[in-house]
């Protein structure tokens, strides 16, 4: 393969830039062309693209956001999107082409492969960490450490004035964000999808924490929760026994800022790792890193499995609370 494509897809995520910054100085390094496309998928369909070099990619492995811009595409779901697209590529000599981004991105990456014989590799770039085939994904660290530090920053003033907070994470469907920040945070309970929620066993713990002298409670939500954001557990819980609450909900604060060492490092492991595999031919893949090494995972298996929460964590949760 002599030259390939790099676009960032869907929601962006602290660590795309140094994933596009690997693939790029990779690729360079085995001889091949880069060619950098703009917005995702609908920069695919709009021919919106742009030579890379080593330089292209100087300063930005400690920022935050894409370089590349990133989007969502409706358009792209369509074969007529997607043959736009590939006529684009194949003006272009592109002959396989790196996806950084999350479910959404991976699907786009495996139609491209499967209804017209591209050559892609998923890179996991999404701060919700829901992908399987990679114990972590490239943005996530950085989400947590946010969540974190706002959860700090809480604690401060619930203890001045006595209060209960509840405070509402990102994660679309899954809790790895609220469950990771909420147990480095100190949280009094942490509700999140994947387990069942009981308010009254919640409101029964925050009671008994009372007694036991806490004069300030944090609970962690994510905001696919079943019974509800924070808002909702907010309200929920004042009707049953009127404690007065504040509500601080983070929204896309968490996908800002300069990424952790940990995604950078894990960016760049993933976007070489992605280069590699393009080199050999491969494709309809995605790059992981599971158990300390490189893992490769056809792209339907990261969305028809479901990565499970970390129960040991949930139990520790509950018992560092009491
Ligand atoms: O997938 C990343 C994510 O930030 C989710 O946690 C969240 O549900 C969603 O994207 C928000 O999407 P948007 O940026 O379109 O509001």
């Amino acid at each position: 393969m002599k030259r390939i494509g790099v676009l960032t897809s869907g929601g962006d995520s602290p660590g795309m830039n140094p994933a596009i910054r690997a693939v790029v100085r990779r690729a360079i390094y085995e001889g091949m062309e880069v060619v950098g496309i703009k917005r995702g998928f609908k920069g695919l369909i709009e021919g919106d693209f742009i030579e890379m070099d080593a330089r292209s990619v100087s300063g930005i492995v400690n920022r935050g956001g894409t370089i590349l811009l990133s989007s969502r595409s409706e358009k792209f779901k369509t074969l007529e999107g997607q043959k736009i697209a590939v006529e684009n590529m194949k003006k272009w000599g592109i002959e396989g082409l790196v996806v950084i981004g999350g479910d959404g991105s991976y699907r786009g990456a495996y139609a491209l492969y499967k209804n017209w014989g591209i050559p892609t590799v998923g890179v996991p770039g999404t701060i919700d960490n829901d992908l399987w085939g990679t114990d972590l994904t490239i943005g996530f660290d950085t989400a947590v450490n946010i969540a974190l530090e706002a959860i700090d920053r809480i604690r401060d003033t619930a203890t001045s004035h006595e209060r209960l907070f509840i405070i509402e994470v990102m994660g679309r469907t899954s809790g790895f964000i609220a469950l990771y920040a909420g147990v480095a945070g100190g949280a009094e309970d942490i509700l999140i999808p994947e387990t069942p929620t009981h308010l009254n066993e919640i409101i029964k713990r925050l009671e008994e924490g009372k007694k036991k002298g806490k004069v300030s409670s944090i609970l962690v939500v994510a905001e696919g929760e079943e019974e509800g954001g924070a808002l909702d557990i907010a309200r929920k819980i004042r009707d049953k026994v009127g404690y007065e609450t504040r509500v601080l909900i983070l929204g896309h604060l968490q996908r800002g800022g300069s990424p952790t060492a940990i995604d950078r490092i894990l960016a760049t492991r993933l976007g070489s790792g992605a280069v590699e595999i393009l080199k050999e031919g491969k494709g309809g893949v995605a790059v992981g890193w599971v158990n300390n090494a490189l893992k490769i995972t056809p792209l339907p298996e990261t969305w028809e499995k479901k990565k499970p929460i970390d129960a040991d964590l949930c139990e520790l949760a509950l018992i560092m609370s009491i």
